[in-house]
């Protein structure tokens, strides 16, 4: 018999503009980031399938055939995607599945849609099953539906293809063929945002005031694609302007909180030249543009709030077998 492993791995991702005003149609901008879920698929030894997370400190026997796992160690959190991809690709034969991952927990770096898109190209490569980009893209995406209900495509295709991309309000997708490898800092509380919650919220408030709430979401499609435009030309200083502009735009959404505004400030007062929260808010995360002045801006956030060094990354899904 031969002895198979398959390896895979996928970056994570940040949206740079356009988050909550993508609901309405109006386009973004995110990225892959140099931060990855690494996922290896090895026979079993003991006729059990053994899922592990160690950097997590997760680990759980799975029951294939019914989407279900026996907790050995650690908190779930990202087993249900591992089932899901499971459900759909594997044929519950035993395996061992191990995932890596150097994306924090709770950094709002969108680690499920790494992991899903690892484990769909480790599960293909496994099973000799043929695929490219954009069937792992729409696979990714519907595990992701299926466990979270609703998702946003954008966070699979961006782990897929990897680099910048740009959505229009046509649901086009570009890709951006620029170098665009400058330093952010991303900073992030132990608050959690609730995506969902968010988006609800933000959808209320738009139906009670509409007079004042869809032109704003207009605008923030307006100013995603000035800031097209800006990256483009590798204006930054512009770049930076309108992050600071959209985090404006997000307050009156009311999705910001007291540690995002203080990350967010914090940032800018040691030198960003732009800084906004990046996700769905409510908690989360913030993104700062921060050449030339990264540890400087590190240093302010990590006063009070957890920071990680990024740049974004044109290296998307890559996957290998050995026998
Ligand atoms: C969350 O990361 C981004 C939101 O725009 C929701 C979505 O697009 O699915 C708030």
């Amino acid at each position: 018999m031969s002895y198979l492993i398959a390896k895979a791995s996928a970056p994570a991702k940040t949206i740079l503009f356009g988050e909550h005003s993508v609901v309405y149609g109006e386009p973004a901008i995110a990225g892959a980031v140099n931060k990855r879920a690494y996922v290896t698929i090895k026979e079993s030894e003991d006729g059990k399938t053994i899922f592990r997370a160690p950097d997590i400190g997760f680990e759980a026997e799975l029951l294939t055939e019914h989407k279900k796992y026996i907790l050995l160690k650690g908190k779930p959190g990202i087993i249900r995607y591992i089932l899901e991809a499971l459900y759909k690709v594997h044929d519950h034969s035993p395996i061992d599945i191990t995932l890596n991952s150097n994306v924090p927990i709770g950094s709002g770096l969108g680690s499920s849609a790494a992991v899903t898109v690892a484990t769909l190209a480790a599960l293909y490569r496994y099973h000799n099953i043929r695929f490219n980009k954009k069937s792992l893209a729409h696979d990714a995406h519907m595990v992701e539906q299926a466990v979270q209900g609703v998702a946003s495509p954008l966070d699979t295709l961006v782990s897929t293809y990897g680099g910048l991309v740009y959505l229009s309000r046509n649901k086009k997708v570009e890709h951006f063929n620029v170098n665009f490898n400058v330093p952010f800092v991303v900073g992030y509380t132990t608050k959690h945002g609730n995506t969902g919650k968010m988006v609800k919220d933000v959808k209320n408030l738009k139906a009670r005031n509409p007079k004042i709430i869809n032109p704003v979401i207009t605008s923030m499609g307006n100013l995603t694609n000035y800031a097209k435009q800006a990256i483009l030309k590798r204006d930054f200083d512009k770049i930076g302007e309108l992050m600071n502009i959209n985090h404006g735009f997000l307050d009156v959404l009311g999705v910001n909180t007291l540690e995002l505004s203080r990350m967010v400030y914090n940032a800018r007062e040691a030198g960003a030249i732009g800084s906004k929260t990046t996700g769905a808010g409510g908690g989360g995360s913030i993104i700062a543009l921060c050449p030339g002045k990264v540890e400087e801006v590190a240093r302010a956030i990590s006063r009070d709030d957890n920071v990680l060094k990024i740049r974004f990354t044109r290296k998307g899904v890559s996957s290998r077998v050995y026998k």
